[in-house]
C-alpha cells in the first residue's frame, strides 16, 4: 500500500455519492503558469489527492467543474480517474453557480451529491465517512473546522441538539456582521447535499451580496427555512487546509508528508528521523524497512519487507527488494531494481539497471541500463560507459563476475559468469565466462631516477640564486 492510501474502504461497489468537485478557479494567487490544482504535494496534483479520496467513497460518478481553456486540468483528471466527467463552467460566479454547471452532468441515481474543492487536498475519506454518519437525515450537511486564524472564511452560524450541531445559515466573511465575524467555526467548503433537494435549493440562490456571486453556501439557510435538518461537523484544521498561494502549498506539504511519515510507521517502518524523511503520494513501504535521516522518496518507490535505507539516499522509480541495503549517499534514478541481499553503497548511482540478488555495488560507481548477475562484486570507481551521444547501449555482467576497480565498461558489452576484469581496465569487448581481461598499459619501473630528478633541479635553483 502506498503510505498514504488506503483504497479497501467501499472498494467495489459503486455504492458512494456523487461526487462535484470543483475546480474552476484561476488560482492568481499561485502567480503560477500552471493551474492551481495541477500544483502537487508529495509529488501528486492537489486535483489528484481529491479525486483519490473521492475514488475511496466509491462513488457513484465523479464531475469536475473547471473553467474555460483549463484543457491541461481536463487531461489530469482523466488520467486519474477515466470514468470522471468534466464540465466548462464559462464565467466564474461563484460556488453555487459552479455546482449548477454540473447539474446537468449529474445522471447517477446517488443519495447525496457531494462537493469538494480542487485545492483542498488533505481531506479524508473517513472524515467524508463521518459526515455521512451524521447527515443520515439531513438534506444539507456541511463540513466545518476552527482555524487558528479564521481569516476570511465563511462562518458556520450553529445551534447544538444532543448529538447533532444543526446548522442555522452561513455567512461569508465578506458579508458578516461583527458579531458573525467572532464565530470561530468555520467553512471548509466541503457540502454533502441530498440529491432529490439539490435542484431546488440551487435555484434559489440570488447573487445579491458582498461579491455579486451565487454561493453555495447560502443553500444551508434556504434548506432550513424549508424546514429540512442542516447539520454540520468538525475536522481538524489542517485536513481542510486550502490551497491559495504557495505559502499554502508548502503547508499543506508538510501536512501531507507528517501524514505520510505518521503512516509509514504505524505500518511496520522504522524512520530514524521522520521530519528528515521526504514521501511520495505513491511511495510503497514495507515492514520493517529501515530509513536512515535525509532520505527522499520521489515518485514511484516500492521498498519490500526488511530493507535499509541508509541516511542521504535520494529515490525515484526504484524497486528495493527484501534485504537490500542502499546507501548512504546512493542515488537510484527510475528503472533501478535492486535485488534481495543486494548492497548499494555510497556515491553510487544506479539507472534503468537490476542489480541482483546478493551482488554488490558498493563505492563510487555509476551503473546504467544494466544487469549485474546475482553475486556479482562491482569494484569502487566502475563505470557503464552507456551512451555514445546518440543511443543508450546495454552492459550485461553475469552472475559471480568481479570488476576490479576504475574500470570502465563501454556498451554494448558482456561479461560472462564468473570472469575477472583487471583494475583500471576499459573493456570494449565481451569477456567470456570466467576469463581474466585486462588493458593496462605495460609496467616499467627505472631504479633511483626519481632521486635523480629532484637532484638535477635542485642543482638548477642553487646555480639561479
Ligand atoms: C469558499 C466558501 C467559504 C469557505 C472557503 C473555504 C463559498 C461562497 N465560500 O470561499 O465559505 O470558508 O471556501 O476554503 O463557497 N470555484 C469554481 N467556480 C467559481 C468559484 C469557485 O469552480 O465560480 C471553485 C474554486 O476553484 C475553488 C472553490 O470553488 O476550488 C472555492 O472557491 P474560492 O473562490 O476559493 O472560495 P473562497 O472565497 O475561498
Ligand atoms: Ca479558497
Amino acid at each position: 500500500m502506498p503510505v498514504t492510501e488506503d483504497r479497501s474502504v467501499n472498494a467495489v461497489a459503486r455504492s458512494g455519492p456523487s461526487v462535484i468537485v470543483l475546480a474552476a478557479g484561476k488560482g492568481t494567487r499561485m502567480h503560477s503558469g500552471l493551474p492551481k490544482v495541477l500544483h502537487e504535494i508529495g509529488r501528486r496534483p492537489l486535483l489528484h489527492h481529491v479525486l483519490a479520496t473521492a475514488e475511496k467513497l466509491a462513488p457513484a460518478e465523479i464531475i469536475i467543474v473547471i473553467g474555460p481553456g483549463m484543457e491541461p486540468v481536463a487531461q489530469a483528471a482523466k488520467a486519474f480517474a477515466p470514468g470522471a466527467k468534466v464540465v466548462v463552467q464559462e464565467r466564474q460566479a461563484g460556488t453555487g453557480d459552479a455546482v449548477r454547471t454540473a447539474l446537468p452532468a449529474l445522471i447517477a441515481a446517488a443519495k447525496d451529491v457531494l462537493v469538494l474543492f480542487g485545492d483542498t487536498p488533505l481531506v479524508r475519506a473517513e472524515t467524508i465517512e463521518a459526515m455521512r454518519k451524521a447527515g443520515q437525515n439531513a438534506a444539507v450537511t456541511v463540513l466545518g473546522f476552527r482555524p487558528a486564524d479564521p481569516g476570511a472564511y465563511g462562518r458556520l452560524v450553529t445551534k447544538p441538539a444532543g448529538e447533532l450541531l444543526l446548522l442555522e445559515r452561513i455567512v461569508e466573511f465578506a458579508d458578516a456582521s461583527p458579531s458573525e465575524r467572532e464565530i470561530a467555526l468555520c467553512n471548509s467548503g466541503i457540502f454533502l447535499i441530498e440529491r432529490k433537494h439539490l435542484s431546488a435549493l440551487l435555484s434559489e440562490l440570488r447573487s445579491d451580496n458582498a461579491k455579486g456571486e451565487f454561493y453555495l453556501t447560502d443553500i444551508a439557510g434556504i434548506a432550513r427555512r424549508k424546514g429540512l435538518q442542516t447539520v454540520a461537523i468538525e475536522a481538524g484544521a489542517e485536513e481542510v487546509l486550502g490551497v491559495n498561494s504557495r505559502v499554502d502549498l508548502a503547508a499543506a506539504e508538510a501536512a501531507f508528508q507528517r501524514r505520510a511519515r505518521q503512516a509509514a510507521m504505524e505500518e511496520g517502518a522504522t524512520l530514524i528521523d521522520p521530519d528528515s524523511v521526504f514521501f511520495s503520494a505513491d511511495t510503497i513501504i514495507g515492514r520493517d524497512v529501515i530509513v536512515g535521516p535525509n532520505v527522499v522518496f520521489g515518485r514511484a518507490v516500492t521498498i519490500d519487507d526488511g530493507a535499509t535505507i541508509e541516511a542521504f539516499c535520494h529515490l525515484e522509480g526504484a524497486h528495493i527488494a527484501s534485504g537490500a541495503s542502499v546507501g548512504p549517499f546512493a542515488r537510484l534514478r527510475p528503472g533501478a531494481k535492486i535485488g534481495i541481499n543486494a548492497h548499494i553503497g555510497n556515491f553510487v548511482e544506479i539507472k534503468k539497471s537490476s542489480i541482483e540478488e546478493g551482488a554488490k555495488v558498493n563505492h563510487l560507481t555509476y551503473i546504467g541500463d544494466a544487469r549485474v548477475g546475482p553475486k556479482a562484486n562491482i569494484g569502487a570507481g566502475t563505470i557503464t560507459c552507456n551512451y555514445d551521444g546518440f543511443a543508450k547501449h546495454f552492459t550485461d555482467i553475469g552472475a559471480r563476475a568481479f570488476i576490479g576497480s576504475n574500470t570502465a565498461l563501454i556498451a554494448p558489452v558482456k561479461i560472462g559468469d564468473g570472469a575477472y576484469i583487471g583494475s583500471g581496465s576499459v573493456i570494449a569487448s565481451d569477456v567470456e565466462p570466467d576469463a581474466l581481461a585486462i588493458t593496462r598499459a605495460d609496467f616499467v619501473e627505472k631504479p633511483g631516477w626519481a632521486a635523480r630528478f629532484r637532484e638535477r633541479h635542485a642543482a638548477r635553483k642553487n646555480a639561479k640564486e
